[in-house]
């Protein structure tokens, strides 16, 4: 794979014609040139893939237009480098050889991102998918964004047995700010405190108000968790994930963490008084 310097994106729907992201490549265009703003220079473009309808791409159709869509972007003067990859809606009755030929890879680095259920129970396949039979390679599981799946919000024990088990976790970087509600914000916090993120993501849909961040959302990034953070979120951990390598959580210094608050928590009565007597 070629090296890139900057800052890598995992999980991004910018192929355009596949599913809810970009329409057309104009619109891929306009992406590329956010992301370019902020430093990233490799986006792996993550599909939807959802068996049984329309959004089922093969593998051959996203390594082709992946290339398509860089060349055009080239093209329009931004050079964005796009591997091949899929957001995998895992089959709520899938059984552990689920990740067969007809899925993709992030990269074809041989992690690939899972869509968890939103809802329903997902402890017996996350067991699927982090146990393997002795001598049977483990294939690399990426939850995408756990903080908006209701089950890992609400008992925080199943992510955690799940990257003890191996499984990594990407948090979407709107999470933090809100963007997906107060409980996924509550969520995506709690998960960084306890050190079970690996990777933050846009997930970007190239439109409306799901495209990459502006340069004043990253600043508000880096002011939140630190800009080592992110870089061990958005491309250390990526690069190592790239290629086909061992990543380890982020953890943030405690200064950090102490004063990290979700969007919208005003502290606690005490605190809220005192900031009142302070105004
Ligand atoms: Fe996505």
């Amino acid at each position: 794979m070629k090296i890139v310097n900057g800052l890598i994106d995992i999980h991004s729907h910018i192929l355009p014609g596949f599913d809810d992201g970009p329409e057309d490549i104009e619109q891929s265009i306009e992406a590329a040139r956010r992301y370019k703003d902020i430093g990233v220079d490799c986006v792996v473009a993550t599909p939807h893939r959802i068996g049984g309808t329309r959004w089922s791409p093969s593998p051959s159709a996203v390594i082709a237009a992946a290339e398509k869509t860089e060349a055009a972007l080239n093209d329009a003067g931004v050079s964005l480098r796009i591997l091949p990859g899929m957001e995998i809606a895992y089959p709520e009755n899938g059984d552990e050889d689920f990740l067969s030929t007809q899925f993709l890879s992030l990269g074809h680095s041989g992690y690939f991102l899972i869509e968890f259920p939103f809802t329903s129970a997902i402890t017996d396949i996350i067991r699927n998918v982090t146990s393997r039979a002795p001598g049977k390679k483990k294939p690399g599981i990426i939850a995408a964004h756990p903080e908006r799946c209701s089950l890992f919000q609400d008992d925080g024990a199943t992510l955690r047995q799940a990257v003890a088990g191996g499984m990594l976790a990407q948090v979407n970087i709107d999470s933090l700010f809100g963007g997906f509600g107060a409980k996924a914000a509550q969520a995506a916090f709690d998960f960084l405190r306890q050190g079970l993120v690996h990777f933050l993501a846009t997930d970007s849909h190239a439109r409306g108000n799901r495209m990459p961040p502006d340069p004043k959302q990253w600043e508000r990034l880096i002011g939140l968790l630190g800009r080592e953070a992110v870089e061990t979120a958005c491309m250390i951990n990526p690069g190592r994930m790239l290629r086909g390598e061992k990543v380890a959580p982020i953890i943030l210094p405690d200064e950090t963490i102490r004063n990290m608050q979700p969007p919208g928590h005003h502290g606690n009565i005490m605190e809220r008084l005192i900031n009142i007597f302070n105004k």
